[in-house]
């Protein structure tokens, strides 16, 4: 099979190691990929969101299935520009369409599904600039701490949870009237605070079945302790220990049946990944968030946990067949922790020389932000690398990781020092 990836992060180094393995992969190309990609296939220069120089890529290179690893194409309709092409029509995209996508797109969207479908979450309100008098009196009639989102993609940073009353009208208003992250705050969601411990739960489905991968846990603060400000995830676990099978039970049959069967029941074409951001309350699951893809750095331990041949998944997703599809994961645990250029999540700098990778036999190294400079490896954004080892519990999966860490030098380098300490 001919096979184009598109993405630039750990994420798509995972998926395209992985994608590597596979028994009928005839040739991998990444769009744009990275200098990790460039191991296991050939990277190409064109953006996951330029669909027309995608369509020519495509037809050019005969590519036969496209694996959509970002949120922002599947948000803008890659599928449906797809389906939409008498050219491109008969060639499989791994992801949903439009309409599905807003499961991540649309936090408004996503609430309105749950209620439809009685799948557990916070309970909420929506509120427009126009019915900002009624989001207020909605504030002042909850307890801190206070959940306001911005329905639309803001890159991670859309959602407030704030103490204070007072600051919380504030941001409502200012996301509301003065657009604070954009569009995407046109619509506020306001929920209930959720108390617990976040976990995040995959599936693959063709759009009838589906199958669950290894569950994740994800570090997403920048400092120790879980503290500082938010990045894209400093590290991650798999599998998850809290995660017991009478908990995994209540998730599947409260959350994942009743999320697969109700996307199928409202005819909403949905063939990829479903991504279940939850939060464990007291031994019940809650969904905080739905994405429309894998997560990242997630991927970087639920991917190597895969026994089985990743693009025979994928072909059972195309052609509906996924309930005859096997599937295999490795009993091992899985643990990534991320090296970040200093200064990240604010500003950083790129293009920093990185030394050691050759030296790393106990790890997988894979590429979050990186570039080729002729012969050596330069940083090229704020993660850089995700590096990945595999142990017979958590502790020494996290242990072999600090350890070829200790060996890989670039300069302002930070990684953090306590993934997976708190499940230990
Ligand atoms: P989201 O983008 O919806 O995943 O939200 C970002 C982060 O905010 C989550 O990972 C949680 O840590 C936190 N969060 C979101 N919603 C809630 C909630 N209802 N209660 C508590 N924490 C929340
Ligand atoms: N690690 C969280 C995410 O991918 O959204």
């Amino acid at each position: 099979m001919r096979v184009l990836l598109l993405g630039s992060g750990g994420r798509e180094h995972a998926l395209a190691w992985k994608i590597a393995q596979s028994s009928i992969l005839d040739e991998l190309f990444i769009a744009p990929g990275n200098a990790g990609t460039k191991q296991h296939g050939k990277n190409i220069a064109i953006s996951p969101t330029d669909f027309e120089a995608i369509k020519k890529f495509v037809l050019e290179n005969r590519i036969e299935m496209v694996i959509v690893g970002p949120e922002e194409p599947l948000v803008n309709g890659i599928y449906d520009f797809f389906q939409a092409d008498d050219t491109l029509r008969k060639i499989p995209v791994i992801g949903p369409s439009k309409f599905g996508a807003q499961l991540e797109g649309s936090k408004d969207f996503a609430k309105a599904f749950m209620a439809r479908h009685k799948i557990p979450t916070a309970k909420y309100a929506t509120f427009t600039s126009e019915t900002l008098n009624e989001g207020l009196q909605f504030l002042q009639g909850m307890k801190a701490p206070y959940v306001l989102k911005a329905d639309g993609l803001a890159a991670g940073k859309g959602v407030l949870i704030l103490n204070d009353l007072n600051e919380a009208k504030n941001e409502l208003k200012s996301m509301l009237q003065h657009q604070k992250f954009g569009a995407a705050s046109n619509k506020v969601v306001i929920e209930q605070f959720l108390d617990g411990i976040e976990l995040s739960v995959f599936v693959i489905t063709d759009g009838e079945s589906f199958k669950l991968l290894p569950e994740a846990k994800d570090y997403k603060r920048i400092g120790e302790g879980d503290t500082g400000l938010n990045t894209g995830g400093m590290g991650a676990i798999s599998p998850v220990p809290f995660a017991d099978s009478g908990f995994m039970d209540k998730v599947h049959n409260r959350i994942i049946v009743p999320t697969v069967k109700g996307l199928k029941s409202e005819g909403i074409s949905y063939k990829g990944f479903i991504f279940f951001g939850l939060i464990n309350v007291k031994g019940d699951p809650y969904v905080i968030e739905y994405n429309c893809r894998m997560g990242d750095p997630e991927t970087e331990v639920v991917i190597p946990r895969l026994k089985s041949d990743i693009l025979d998944l994928f072909e059972g997703v195309a052609t509906n067949t996924l309930s005859e599809r096997d599937i295999q994961f490795t009993d091992k645990s899985a643990a990534t922790v991320m090296m970040v250029s200093g200064g990240y999540p604010e500003a950083y700098e790129k293009g920093k020389s990185i030394y050691g990778l050759n030296t790393i036999a106990e790890s997988i190294v894979f590429h979050a932000g990186t570039s080729a400079d002729g012969p050596s490896i330069v940083s090229a954004g704020g993660r850089v690398l995700a590096v990945t080892s595999y142990g017979k519990n958590i502790e020494v999966a996290v242990e072999k990781s600090y350890d070829s860490i200790s060996k890989i030098k670039f300069e302002g380098a930070y990684f953090r020092k306590d993934i997976g300490q708190d499940v230990i």
